[in-house]
């Protein structure tokens, strides 16, 4: 039976991508490593908790003795790694934690493989799952490409690109198969209510104010979740080693016609009149360095592997704002005392 790691597993997209592995590959031992940071959430996976190719495993990447002995432990024969701080927000106030996990905890990963594998790469990958960020920001044309300069320009952004030059490195100098993907924005079921379309959604809903940075026109490419995990279980089984994927929605809004469209969807289903949500539209300061557009050009893979998004987005912010609004449980289990006082001095701040 092969022995999968899947890193930051209870997370937004990791809990997709670990659901996904379990229920199509029964052949497969799915063993997701989390630290259960305040982004983690085991409720998330509770419908396959019990499933005999499932181990969840409590620990922190950036532990390198840990890592090594789980390493010993298990003998791994792929690593797919998600594990990351990923809110660019919490990374202009505390560039550290994102230094930590998400370069140091790499590391860390790529050192146990190299040792637990040892020049014996048969059979064996090292998956790095990363972001569009990594390439900067665009003008108003053009779109991201595997070939596209690395230009990262906030220190999530610049720990991500960090993660991704080591990931290569251990492809080049000590031959580790390696694949890397760069995604887009992703939206969907279990995503963290620090991030737009959650947030947005828990605010209408509580009647609080929507806050849109600056004049709302930066451009994000929208990709809804399921679409990337199955992106994922493509790349993990035909990827060329060596090789980068970009993954994008074909999907461009503005953030204030996204909110905009949302609130129409969210008048219609909370029966308000035709209008209240967008009332709640409130125009912040805007986030520091804020990145003006992310398009991304997804034609390697949809040629290469014939990936293509199955959702419309009409139909993807649908089943979205359903989940979030049948799932107020899930809400407001992670909304508690602490995100609450977090969110409100972040906002105030503002
Ligand atoms: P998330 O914040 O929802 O989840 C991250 C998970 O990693 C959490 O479960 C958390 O507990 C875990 N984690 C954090 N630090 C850890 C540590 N030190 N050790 C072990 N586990 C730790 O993130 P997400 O949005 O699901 O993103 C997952 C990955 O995909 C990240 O690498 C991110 O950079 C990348 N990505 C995200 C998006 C997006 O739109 N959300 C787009 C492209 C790429
Ligand atoms: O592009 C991929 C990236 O997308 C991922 O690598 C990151 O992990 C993920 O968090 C996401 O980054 P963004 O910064 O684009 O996502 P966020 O949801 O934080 O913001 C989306 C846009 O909305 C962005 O232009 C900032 C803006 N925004 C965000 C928040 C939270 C607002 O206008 N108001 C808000 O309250």
């Amino acid at each position: 039976m092969k022995k999968i790691l899947i890193t930051g597993g209870a997370g937004f997209i990791g809990s997709h991508v670990v659901r996904l592995f379990v229920q199509q590959y029964p052949k497969y031992h799915i063993y997701n490593l989390d630290a259960l940071t305040y982004a983690g959430n085991l409720e998330n996976l509770k419908d396959i908790e019990n499933a005999p190719n499932y181990t969840f495993i409590k620990g922190d990447i950036v532990e390198e003795d840990m890592i090594n002995k789980l390493f010993d432990e298990y003998q791994f024969d792929a690593i797919i790694h998600l594990a990351a701080e990923s809110h660019v927000d919490r990374s202009i106030s505390d560039p550290l934690s994102f230094i930590r996990t998400n370069i140091l905890g790499t590391v860390n990963l790529l050192n146990a493989a190299k040792a637990q594998w040892h020049g014996n790469y048969e059979g064996k990958l090292f998956y790095h799952i990363s972001t569009d960020e990594v390439y900067g920001s665009l003008g108003a044309t053009g779109l991201f490409t595997e070939t596209t300069p690395y230009d990262p320009r906030s220190p999530y952004s610049s720990s991500k690109a960090s993660s991704d030059h080591l990931v290569r490195a251990y492809y080049h100098t000590y031959g580790m198969p390696v694949v890397i993907s760069n995604c887009s924005n992703n939206y969907g079921p279990n995503q963290f209510p620090e991030k737009l379309i959650p947030l947005a959604i828990n605010n209408i809903k509580k009647m609080k104010p929507i806050p849109i940075y600056g004049k709302g026109e930066n451009v994000r490419d929208w990709l809804y979740v399921i679409d990337h995990a199955r992106a994922i279980d493509l790349i993990f089984h035909q990827g060329k080693n060596g090789e980068t994927y970009n993954i994008g929605g074909i999907n461009e809004w503005t953030n204030i016609d996204l909110i905009k469209k949302m609130c129409e969807v969210l008048d219609r289903k909370l029966d308000r009149p035709e209008g209240t949500c967008a009332g709640l539209i409130t125009y912040v300061k805007d986030r520091a360095g804020h990145d003006m557009r992310y398009a991304i050009d997804s034609s390697k893979l949809m040629k290469e592997l014939g990936w293509e998004p199955s959702l419309q987005f009409e139909e993807g912010i649908e089943k979205t704002i359903d989940w979030y609004l049948a799932n107020e449980t899930w809400m407001n289990n992670i909304t508690d005392g602490s995100y609450e006082s977090y969110y409100q001095k972040q906002y105030e701040e503002r």
